[in-house]
Order: structure tokens, then sequence, then C-alpha cells
């Protein structure tokens, strides 16, 4: 007879990961443009750290990606990849960072440029980047149960899949997910192009067509189980015609399947406490080394080192849709006040123009610094007092939550992700904010900001109030894994 030995049975999580393909032009720290590669580096990074996502991100491999990264890249394979009746060379790199794994797209033709975009050719060169995202799958042995795209140069990606490779078996149950981070910028080109160089079978035409030429955005929108943007309250916005561009009756019909979800920072990347471009560390806690930081600002640029003078500082963009002619329109009465007025950019010749002139009239109250340059951003974030972004439409904004990581007060227009993340002080907030896109709007809520600035006891109570917000992913990742759930039900009730 034989006897039964009693065994402990240990219960392991031995659910499968899901698996997440991030498309996206920009991927922070390797290449980064703006906003959208922060997006990519951060989300991908907190999705992976819960343990429940295969995340994957791919890219294409720049000229301008330094060597230092390259370097640690490995070359997994080259294929041959179709753009319309070209077939192209694609070689394909991978680098493995923080549980997520990067794919880098090699074709020395399209990508060996300078910059990511402003070429002649951005249309060919997106299309050969989507299609090798369709291509490379097979090769690297990953069907994504979700296919996350991202804004108008991963848009193709998403029309490929529903429109050519979905009717292949290992592609039919990958869902696709669209995200805008910025509505203004579609990918419009011309109906002439469709099959020729977009390799799209004009029995798909309805899908992008768009005012009789092709929008690439649309088209994702359109063949998506999802889209989203990165703020609720920009979801609401692009159904307007004030802030779409045109796309809002889309957005409108296909309102749906849409979501809003507020972008978070990386707080162990953006932390006072450690940020090594700071002359000196502090923390919510402890703030005192703010005030130096302050100091060491004012001196670098040749400001007079003022103490109790507050720093309204600006770090953005020089674009007119960042709210730049309401600060023209009044920044000569704020400096009445004893203030100084700090930007940090490029952009528009007539905002640079203006700002330089504005600096040499006024060389004791404002810097202008018509250039881009990250340390020096830490430094301004640190050492200001007064965070301003009147924009009048930001679909998230980063800033302004880095600047509050800062312990620097934001002053926001109530406009997409600035609504959602920077809540008035009268009404218990984190900072400042006004409604309408009016110069003198913001100009009044400035001088409550400076007049609140000299009641010390209050002004530290704001200044913790806001580094203390959560600006983290750990919400929002929460609600990418609710949408990414909702999909996958989608999916897993199609394979029954
Ligand atoms: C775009 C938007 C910005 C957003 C960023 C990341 O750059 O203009 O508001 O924060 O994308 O989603």
């Amino acid at each position: 007879m034989s006897t039964i030995t009693k065994k402990t049975v240990t219960k392991k999580n031995t659910a499968p990961k899901r698996k997440v393909l991030f498309v996206a032009s920009e991927a922070a720290p390797f290449i980064a443009t703006g906003g959208l590669a922060e997006v990519i580096g951060s989300l991908s990074k907190a999705l992976a750290k819960s343990r429940k996502y295969d995340v994957r991100v791919i890219v294409p491999l720049y000229e301008d990606i330094k060597d230092e990264y390259r370097k640690k890249y490995k070359f997994i394979k080259s294929i041959t990849v179709p753009v319309s009746w070209r077939q192209q060379y694609c070689g394909i790199f991978e680098y493995k960072e923080c549980g997520v794994t990067y794919y880098f797209v090699d074709n020395e033709y399209y990508f060996k440029r300078h910059g990511c975009y402003g070429y002649f050719d951005d249309g060919e060169r997106f299309a050969f980047f989507c299609s090798s995202v369709m291509e490379i799958l097979p090769h690297i042995d990953f069907y994504p149960d979700v296919l996350h795209c991202h804004d108008w140069q991963a848009a193709l990606a998403a029309l490929y899949l529903k429109t050519k490779y979905c009717f292949r078996p290992e592609y039919q149950f990958i869902r696709a997910l669209f995200t805008i981070h910025n509505i203004e910028y579609q990918g419009w080109y011309s109906m002439s192009v469709l099959e020729e160089l977009f390799g799209i079978s004009y029995d798909f035409k309805h899908l992008v067509e768009f005012n009789g030429g092709i929008n690439l955005m649309k088209g994702a929108i359109e063949c998506c189980e999802r889209f989203s943007t990165v703020s609720p309250t920009y979801a609401q916005e692009i159904k307007d015609p004030y802030f779409a561009h045109g796309l809002h009756e889309i957005v409108r019909r296909n309102e749906f399947k849409l979501t809003g979800i507020l972008n978070g920072i990386d707080p162990d990347y953006y932390n006072p406490s450690t940020d090594n471009a700071l002359p000196a560390n502090y923390s919510a806690e402890e703030p005192g080394n703010k005030a130096i930081c302050k100091a060491e600002l004012q001196r670098l640029l040749n400001l007079p080192v003022k103490p109790d003078t507050p720093i309204v500082a600006m770090i953005t963009r020089l674009v007119a849709h960042k709210g730049l002619d309401l600060v023209t329109a009044v920044v000569e009465d704020l400096l009445q006040r004893d203030v100084q007025f700090v930007l940090l950019g490029t952009g528009e010749g007539y905002y640079e123009g203006y700002f330089r002139e504005l600096a040499r009239r006024h060389p004791d109250k404002v810097a202008a610094c018509i250039t881009f340059n990250a340390n020096l951003s830490r430094k301004i974030y640190a050492g200001a007092d007064v965070f301003l972004m009147p924009s009048k439409s930001e679909p998230c904004g980063l800033s302004q939550m880095i600047a509050s990581r800062y312990g620097t007060v934001a002053v926001v227009r109530e406009t997409g992700g600035l609504r959602d993340s920077i809540l008035a002080y009268g009404s218990g907030g984190n900072g400042f904010t006004f409604a309408n896109y009016n110069a003198h709007d913001m100009l009044y809520v400035l001088n409550e900001a400076i007049n609140l600035y000299h009641n010390k006891e209050e002004w530290s109570k704001l200044m913790r109030k806001a580094a203390t917000t959560d600006f983290t992913w750990s919400a929002s990742a929460k609600r990418y894994d609710k949408l990414y759930s909702d999909l996958l039900t989608y999916a897993t009730e199609a394979r029954r």
C-alpha cells in the first residue's frame, strides 16, 4: 500500500504577462524633442514595474541617438520591409532596461539625418517605420495583445494592422489603441500617395479620407478599437472645433471609444533631492536649500541676487498656442512690480526677438535664454518661485508638474492637462489658475500669486502642497491597465 504524503502547495501567480508594444517616433532618454518622448520613456517603465506587462517600445534609429546608448544596442537581424512597391532594408536592434525592451529600426536612407522631423519625405519615412513594426513581429517572436500607437507618426501601424495584417492568424487578435498627444499634428497627404507610398488599397480610402486628402490621424481614430488623449479635459476639448484642428466631427463620431488619461512624470528623474544639475539639493520636507538654487540662478543669469524678489519663470517652446501673446500684452505691467522674469526656450522668430529685446530693456529684471538647455531648465525649475504656463491649449503639459515637484508654484490657464493637474489655491489647490484666454485675467492671478509670495507662511504651505502633489504614474498607469483590460476583454470574447 502506498502512503499518501501531504504536500504544501504554494500558489504562484502564473497569469501570463500581457504584451504591449508602444509604437512612437521618440522615446526618452534615447531620443527626445518633447513631452511625447518623456511619456513613452516613463509610462513604459511604470507599466513594466507592475509586472503585469511585457512592455516593448519601438522607435526609429535616428542619427541623433548618442553613441553612449547606441553602443549598448544588440543587433538582432536585418530584414526587408515593403514601403508600397519598394523593398527596403530594415536592421533591428534591441536594448533592455528597467524591465522594458526597446527596438530600434535602422535604415540610413530614412534616418541618418539630423533631428526627427521636418523632411519633405516624412510621410515615406514613417510609412517605412510603421511597415517595419508590422514586419518585425515574427522576427522578435512577439505578437502584442495591445499595439499602442502614439501620434500621427505611428498612425500607419494601426492602419496597416487593420487593413493588411489582421488577416494573418498571428495578428488577428492584436488590439490597437491610438493615443493623441497633440491633435494639431495630424499627418496630411495628398490622396495620390495612398497606394503609391503608403501601400494602402483604395478599398480602404474611406478610413483616411478627410477633406479630399489623406489624414493619418483620422485614419487611426477610425480603425482603432480605442483611442485616448493625455488628459481627461483634453478628451472633452477635442470634440470642440476650437481645439480640434478640424477633427471635432471625427472625434465626436468616435466618442464611444475615447478616454482621457493624465500623464505622469518620473519622480526619481525629477527629484530636487538628488538632481545633480542643482547647486544644492532640497526636498518638500527640507526646502531650505531652494534659496541657494535661487541665488545661484540669479547669479548665473546676471540678475541682482535678491532673495525676496519673486522669480516668475517660463520654460516653453516659443509658439503662439503656449499663450505668449498674453505674456507680451502684459509683461511690462508685471515688470512694474518688484519681480524678475526668466524665460527659456526657442521657437518663432517674433517671440525670440521680443524676449531678447525685453531683456535688453530690463537687464535687472528679465533674463531671456533663447536656447534649449536641459541642465539650465532644471536650475530654473528649482530656482524660480512661480512657473507660468498660460497655454491656449495644452493636451497635458509636463512642465507644470515638474515645476511643482521642485516647489515652484504653477500659474496656469485652465485648459487640457493644466486644468487636470493644477487646482486653484483659493479652493485649497496647489497653484493658481485662470479660465479665460485673457491677458488681464492672467495678470490678475499672477499678481495674486506675487502677493501671496510675500506672506511667507502661506507661501511655504503652498510650495509644500505643490511639491507633494502626486504626479507619479501610479494612478494613471492603473487607468491604462483598465483601458488595456477593456480592450482585451473584447479580444478574449472575440476568440471564443
Ligand atoms: C505633447 C503635448 C503636451 C503633452 C505631451 C506628452 O507634446 O503638447 O501637452 O504633455 O505631448 O503627452
